[in-house]
């Protein structure tokens, strides 16, 4: 056999075998069927002047075979020419639904492409497996994931990539590439800020068309880059990146490269976005149908000055509005009266606590509110307790100075002794207090990463990090884990898999929250979307919106407040409980529904329930709006023949109707954003 097809939920991935054996290329990828014909892969001009497998949709390649064309594989004998060459040794069967092996004679290096389709999905998971079945160690200086060919066509690549910086993470940005190459990346030991490790593709010249995707399973440092070959195809590679030096492989010794997911779909980036969705959903498992509590979080109102009273008074603030869960934020534990100190010694500030820390905890859990506590396991400050007693659990390089960033170090969670703390840590404050929730941040990249007889810091670190995450899970499960990195510095689906929600941004200030949140939704689900209400004017956005603007914002994923409750009056709180409400009776249909991004507003379709988010962004100019003249928002993929009836004002409209004329609304000066819930009636 040389040619094999994988099938996914409505598309199919076929690949074969190059006639010589010497690699393994793509065929088709899309709806099931497009393999039955010519592949739109194939090279049909002349390999002049490149070699054959330079002009091929290669799966998988190391330099040597593919020498100019963008090598997924760069690896050699210690002391030797990293240039390699293969053949196909044999179909195997083991974990995933495809194992098709590859034999470097010369070195031994043995490589496993591994390919399984998620459940349910239109994704298809890929790793290799290597292994060093010579006598000389290996260096891998490259080891992608994986090698993605997309049939892009002479005008090149749309694609399509989130990018930003802290507090304005996910921008989505769009490049028309008829040439060259796309390179993102991260040495940070985090997927960071700059680029979400998520990519998506579609031909230039069909901005509406297919749209095809890869989004990496890894927390270090990561690169993806797309290239345009000559034949007008594009390949993506994404891997990890071996980071600071080549990874060896002792003869024996086996190595796998981290997962990464591909997706596509023939409804364009909207289509994508969905599929994304979807296997967040599938990452997620059984927890989805946990109900995501309403929290506060009381870092913006307090920040570090964390006392029990003060707390307590924004406790029953937020309980009187109907939040469900109270989590207080950095400030909690010894030491920690500002960012230079506190960071390791883990332990709550007992003074600050009048009757005690537990006390506090309970009185907070007898309002019915459940308790949740903020952690960044892996950061030490140069003056806690931790750091005099082990100086040498710090990355560090030997007779070099250490750089402080935000006044802290980073633990090599790596070692054994670190995770054994860490982990020790985190059991007992979650064994002696009843803590339903943990943030878990990390506010610093790694630099002077060092360590005698180390070899793969950023991977042992990062395999730490998944095992403390999997002990939380498997020993704590009922704990409700918020992945953090300075905001969303650490999106990435090994996180995903292993957490509740995600934080994406500090930046809570609407306006810029709604494109931090646009870009979030094209690459993850609204479950994991964690979004406060701020105030208003607040510390990233001193431009006025209203109390419902910024409610119907944070609606649009799992809703949480970060305002300083004390300072609000009666008829703000009032209002902020029946958004509340209404927010409680929406939540179900957010997490779960299909989501359609529209402009200036998201659909969520669940059975006959339709939720509609929207804000009106503009008219801050003074220019007085006309009450009663409505915004049109066109709503998509609704049953044209069907009838639908808004909840509350009883309004009936045909799915039509929704569809080409749109959901009517009333925009005032005063009343800026809404959200609108339909039910399919009938048929017309
Ligand atoms: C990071 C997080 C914030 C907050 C602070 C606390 O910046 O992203 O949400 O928790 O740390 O120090």
């Amino acid at each position: 056999m040389t040619r094999w097809t994988v099938r996914m939920a409505t598309t199919s991935y076929t690949v074969a075998l190059e006639p010589g054996g010497r690699w393994l290329e793509l065929v088709a990828w899309g709806p099931p069927g497009v393999e039955d014909g010519p592949s739109p892969l194939a090279n049909t001009g002349r390999a002049h002047f490149i070699t054959e497998a330079d002009a091929a949709p290669v799966e998988y390649a190391p330099r040597g075979l593919r020498p100019f064309g963008g090598a997924d594989l760069i690896v050699g004998a210690a002391g030797e020419a990293r240039e390699s060459w293969w053949r196909f040794d044999g179909e195997e069967s083991g974990p995933g639904d495809l194992r098709l092996a590859f034999l470097d004679e010369m070195t031994g290096l043995r490589a496993v492409l591994c390919y399984r389709a998620e459940p349910g999905t239109d994704v298809l998971v890929r790793w290799v497996e290597f292994a060093n079945t010579g006598s000389a160690t290996l260096e891998f200086e490259r080891l992608d994931s994986a090698g993605v060919c997309v049939p892009t066509g002479q005008s090149g690549a749309r694609l399509t990539y989130l990018t930003g910086q802290w507090a304005q993470e996910f921008q989505r940005r769009e490049v028309c590439l008829p040439a060259g190459r796309l390179e993102l990346e991260s040495r940070l030991g985090v997927p960071g800020h700059a680029y979400v490790p998520w990519l998506a593709v579609q031909d230039a010249a069909d901005p509406d068309g297919p749209a095809w995707g890869v989004s990496l399973a890894w927390s270090g440092s990561w690169r993806i880059d797309a290239d345009i070959e000559p034949s007008g195809i594009t390949r993506v590679r994404a891997g990890r990146l071996p980071h600071p030096g080549p990874l060896p492989l002792e003869p024996g010794e086996r190595l796998s490269t981290p997962e990464v997911a591909l997706a596509s779909s023939v409804d364009g980036l909207g289509g994508l976005a969905r599929v994304w969705h979807s296997y967040d959903r599938l990452l997620t498992g059984d927890r989805l149908r946990r109900p995501r509590k309403v929290l506060y979080n009381s870092w913006e109102a307090t920040e570090f000055a964390v006392k029990g009273a003060s707390q307590l008074e924004l406790a029953r603030a937020a309980a009187g509005i109907g939040v469900e869960l109270f989590v207080v934020d950095d400030g909690w534990f010894v030491g920690r009266d500002d960012d230079t100190g506190g960071l390791g010694d883990w332990t709550p500030e007992q003074s600050s606590f009048e009757g005690g820390f537990g006390a506090f905890v309970g009185e907070v859990r007898a309002l019915g509110l459940d308790f949740g506590l903020w952690v960044e396991p892996e950061a030490v400050s140069p003056k806690s307790r931790l750091y005099a007693e082990h100086p040498d659990w710090v990355y560090r390089i030997d007779g070099r100075p250490s750089t402080l960033i935000r006044n802290q170090l980073l633990l090599d969670l790596g070692r054994e002794d670190v995770y054994e703390f860490l982990r020790s840590t985190l059991d007992g404050l979650l064994t002696e207090y009843p803590i339903s929730y943990l943030k878990w941040d990390m506010n610093r990249p790694a630099t002077e990463r060092g360590r005698p007889g180390a070899v793969d810091l950023d991977g042992a670190h990062v395999a730490n990090y998944h095992r403390l995450l999997d002990f939380l899970r498997s020993n704590h499960p009922d704990v409700t884990v918020e992945a953090c990195s300075g905001g969303g510095a650490r999106t990435d689906l090994a996180t995903i898999a292993r957490t509740d929600l995600v934080w994406p941004s500090d930046n809570t200030g609407p306006l810029d929250r709604l494109g931090i949140q646009e870009g979030f939704l094209l690459a993850h689900a609204p479950h994991l979307l964690s979004s406060w209400v701020t105030d208003s004017p607040g510390v990233f956005d001193p431009r006025p919106r209203s109390l419902r603007f910024r409610f119907v914002t944070a609606m649009a994923g799992v809703l949480g407040i970060g305002a300083d409750l004390s300072r609000w009056d009666a008829a703000r709180l009032g209002e902020a409980a029946e958004l509340v409400a209404l927010y409680k009776e929406i939540r179900d249909v957010v997490h779960t529904g299909d989501v359609r991004l529209l402009a200036d507003a998201v659909q969520y379709v669940s059975g006959d329930t339709v939720v509609v988010l929207a804000w009106n962004k503009g008219n801050l100019d003074g220019a007085p709006l006309v009450p009663g003249r409505s915004a049109r928002v066109p709503l998509r993929d609704l049953d044209p023949s069907s009838s639908y009836v808004d909840r509350t004002s009883g309004a009936r409209y045909s799915g039509a109707h929704l569809l080409h004329a749109g959901l009517p609304f009333d925009w005032t000066l005063t009343f800026d954003a809404d959200v609108v819930v339909l039910e399919r009636v009938a048929v017309l």
